[in-house]
């Protein structure tokens, strides 16, 4: 129908293509466009007229230079190439104002079109239906889940995702077997250089590691900012299974003691570079150990060697040079009756921080398998509970991340629940939450259930 023409701007075709040819990729698109003196081209663009016979395509200009160069015309391209397909309304308007009709070539190229485009036009037919473009990004590296049809093609589409997105310098593809201890991806290099090194940002901290190594998965982010919104900055974490400190990091950040451990070496060595990098050294501990260990003894190491009390929020860089040249001029003055900082002022009412407030367990697949590891943790504050009364000490809560197959709220919660209680050896019923935290397969969820512990188990003996 007049008026309605639309440009065919789709890649040239080149179904079988197994090696990325970019030249391969032209198309001229005859087009007419009209000539108009320069400081009327908006009298077109504006018309309600002319407003369906403009050029449409992404990323085309609509008004360019006349390449005849023969005065201050310019070109207002329009969405046709033939003068009969421009409606009655808009012959007559261009007529009216005697602008003329010229025809355009547009030249478009490998870098006009869309990765998902690109594919399309290489891959076989029947691959075309599902896109194979999807990907995740950590820091520089595209991680890509191929199904085992596209794999002859992984290099051609690697190397499209590459050139399609500037940031991505390395583009990988996760093999189906995963570590099953340490839980990162085993991967391949599918294009780019073979640089697994990552840089990434999350939560206002910066993480460096090594993705060959470590766990790492960005889709968790909601979830590491959601529980440590939950912690009070005077508030002690211990991290179980920390990784490379997506909770530990912003935990201190925010003022909190963390206690951070892993038992991937590797993980554990990245660790400790993101506290140093993150400038949280005094607040964070990271240790290499298996998490039963780790949760059995970390309560009492604690008491018997407490983090100093939250004195306010950490001072920034520039407050801290402006306290380093203060501290300066009073000794080179040797005024001692300048009264100290709020840096120097110790409060004395607050204790320093002897006990963990809280527990966090991501590893889903095995964390409740850890609980019973909590019996007893208390049971050396045994005489003290007697002397204060268990009022006085506060219990921490547990946050353990885990998997279920059960897709119904209420089914879940139970499963969950149940296999919570039969490994603790003991009812939860204190500021009991379950949280969804995302769907991992169609069959398979993954949720947080956060509790405070019972006093039975922590001071059991
Ligand atoms: C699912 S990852 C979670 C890492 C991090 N908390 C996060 O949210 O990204 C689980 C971590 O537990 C560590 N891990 C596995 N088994 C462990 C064990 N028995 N004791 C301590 N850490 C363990 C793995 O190395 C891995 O870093």
């Amino acid at each position: 129908m007049r008026g309605q023409v639309t440009l065919d701007a789709s890649p040239p075709v080149h179904r079988g293509m197994m090696e990325l040819e970019r030249g391969a990729f032209q198309k001229s698109i005859p087009v007419l466009a009209a000539k108009v003196p320069q400081a009327q081209t908006g009298v077109v663009l504006k018309s309600e007229i002319m407003k369906r016979s403009l050029m449409n395509l992404p990323k085309v200009r609509t008004v360019v230079n006349d390449p005849s160069n023969s005065s201050d015309d310019r070109l207002v391209l329009l969405r046709v190439s033939e003068e009969a397909d421009l409606p009655e309304p808009a012959q007559q308007f261009l007529k009216e104002r005697s602008f003329s009709l010229v025809p355009h070539t547009l030249k478009l190229d490998y870098d006009y079109w869309t990765a998902d485009e690109i594919l399309q036009a290489v891959l076989p037919e029947e691959l075309c239906d599902g896109s194979p473009t999807g990907f995740a990004m950590t820091g520089h590296i595209a991680h890509m889940n191929l199904n085992a049809e596209y794999l002859p093609y992984k290099s051609l589409i690697g190397q499209v995702i590459l050139d399609k997105n500037k940031r991505i310098t390395t583009v990988v593809n996760k093999l189906d077997n995963i570590d099953t201890q340490f839980r990162f991806f085993k991967m391949e290099l599918i294009a780019g250089e073979p640089n697994y090194i990552v840089e990434h940002h999350e939560s206002d901290c910066r993480f460096t590691f090594d993705f060959t190594q470590v766990y790492w998965n960005s889709r968790l982010h909601t979830e590491h900012d959601r529980l440590v919104q939950l912690f009070q900055p005077k508030d002690i974490v211990a991290d179980v299974f920390a990784g490379v400190g997506p909770f530990a990091l912003p935990a201190a950040k925010r003022g909190c003691g963390v206690l951070a451990n892993d038992l991937n070496p590797n993980s554990a060595k990245y660790l400790a570079k993101n506290v140093e990098d993150n400038r949280v050294k005094n607040l964070v501990r990271v240790s290499c150990e298996d998490g039963r260990d780790f949760i059995f003894h970390v309560a009492r190491q604690l008491y018997d060697n407490p983090f100093p009390p939250y004195t306010g929020p950490k001072p920034s860089r520039a407050q801290e040079k402006e306290e380093r040249k203060r501290r300066q001029a009073q000794t080179q003055t040797n005024d001692t009756t300048q009264p100290p900082s709020s840096g120097d002022r110790e409060k004395p009412s607050e204790p320093p921080r002897r006990m963990v407030s809280h527990y966090v367990m991501n590893l889903p697949d095995s964390a409740i398998q850890f609980l019973d590891a909590f019996r007893g943790i208390l049971s050396f504050l045994s005489s003290e509970r007697n002397l204060c009364g268990s009022g006085e000490i506060v219990l921490p809560m547990i946050h353990c991340h885990c998997f279920t197959r059960e897709l119904e709220r209420d089914k879940a919660e139970a499963d969950i629940r149940r296999r919570v209680e039969e490994k603790l050896g003991h009812a939860i019923s204190e500021d009991v939450s379950f949280h969804l935290v995302r769907s991992v397969a169609p069959n398979k969820e993954m949720y947080c259930v956060s509790f405070r512990l019972p006093a039975d188990v922590a001071f059991a003996v």
